[in-house]
């Protein structure tokens, strides 16, 4: 099996995650590992004996690397990417793609140019759950889809950049995208939004800490996604959707998809390849049709965040193609 060398860009938590997924996986090898934080890219490097950089630059000159990892602030999106792209790298890049909508069609535009596999970090798609509900729903007249996403993100790093509106883009782009991703997957494209936010007891933030948003899909399907930061409780509110289609309802999760048998409710899963599996692969053989989660439709989910955000600024109802 072909040994795929691999760089990070970013060495955080979410990073770290990817990297100890990897090392697990035969065929995958980390190279080389760069954090702004010398400290970072110095523990990461030597856990999985890779070599340590401050500067990605100086990395990308390396002649070894296969494939690059991604995983890094949102407002810091942009650059990397182009020089990634210059250098002629499949990459894997970390959801949201970008801040605002003109970094992520600049990198849209040179990805499509140089015709590079890509994949954005929205796993759940690659779920057994996912499946089963995309085959439930395959074929169905879907009425409405109901997403949620309450937790309490960030409060012990609070002045941390998730919490500030102009470095993460707030909880609908920085979190909640992976809702509205999954809104996407199973219910279509959308073409409008109308939003409602407030901030009520995260006082201290700039972000709005209850988000409530309207969704127009292309199929003639409406939705509802609320999102909150100001729920102190666990994660058992993430990435929960109700969808009514055909007279029935199907609760998905990431763990299971619920569905009624016989009056009764029943949890249904099954197993699911990891986007690291897929993503390492699919730079092995070249073949990038296992790949759910290109650059080019994370931009679409992108798209639905700003536009909510854009609609609660504006009070009123935008349209995805306006953006
Ligand atoms: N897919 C998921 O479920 C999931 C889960 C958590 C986080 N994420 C995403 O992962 C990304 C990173 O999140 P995190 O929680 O790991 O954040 P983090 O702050 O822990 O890590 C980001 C790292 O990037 C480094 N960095 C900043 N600028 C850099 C540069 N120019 N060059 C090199 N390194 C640089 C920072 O020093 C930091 O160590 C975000 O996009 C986040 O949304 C995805």
């Amino acid at each position: 099996m072909k040994e795929i060398k691999i760089g990070f860009i970013g060495s955080g938590g979410n990073a770290n995650g990817h990297m100890n997924r990897l090392s697990e996986m035969e065929g995958a090898n980390i190279v080389s590992i760069c954090d702004i934080v010398a400290e970072k890219a110095q523990n990461a490097a030597e856990k999985h004996n890779a070599d340590p950089y401050t500067e990605y630059r100086e990395m990308l000159e390396r002649d070894d690397l296969d494939a690059i990892y991604l995983s890094l602030p949102v407002f810091v999106h942009g650059q990397p990417e182009l020089d990634v792209i210059e250098r002629g790298l499949p990459f894997f890049v970390e959801k949201p793609v970008a801040i605002n909508i003109d970094i992520a069609r600049e990198v849209e535009a040179a990805v499509t140019k140089a015709d590079l596999i890509t994949c954005v970090g929205y796993q759940l798609r690659y779920l057994g759950s996912t499946r089963i509900a995309e085959s439930i729903l395959k074929d169905s007249t879907i009425n409405m889809v109901i997403g949620k996403y309450w937790c309490g993100s960030g409060r012990g790093n609070p002045d941390g950049w998730l919490r500030q509106m102009n470095k993460s883009g707030g909880q609908l782009v920085e979190q909640a995208t992976h809702t509205i991703d999954m809104m996407r997957n199973l219910a279509g494209e959308v073409d409008s939004v109308y939003a409602m936010q407030a901030n009520r007891t995260l006082n201290e933030i700039d972000c709005p800490d209850s988000n409530s948003v309207s969704l127009q899909f292309s199929s003639g399907a409406i939705g509802s996604l609320t999102a909150a930061w100001a729920y102190a409780g666990g994660w058992e509110n993430t990435n929960v959707l109700d969808i009514l289609y055909d007279g029935e309802l199907i609760n998905w999760s990431p763990g299971r998809v619920s569905v009624q048998e016989d009056g009764n409710w029943v949890d249904k899963n099954e197993p699911g390849p990891t986007i690291d599996d897929v993503f390492v692969n699919a730079v092995r053989s070249g073949d990038k049709s296992e790949i759910l989660s290109p650059y080019t439709d994370a931009v679409k989910s992108l798209e639905i965040s700003l536009a909510a955000n854009l609609s609660a600024e504006q009070n009123k109802p935008i349209d995805i193609s306006s953006l």
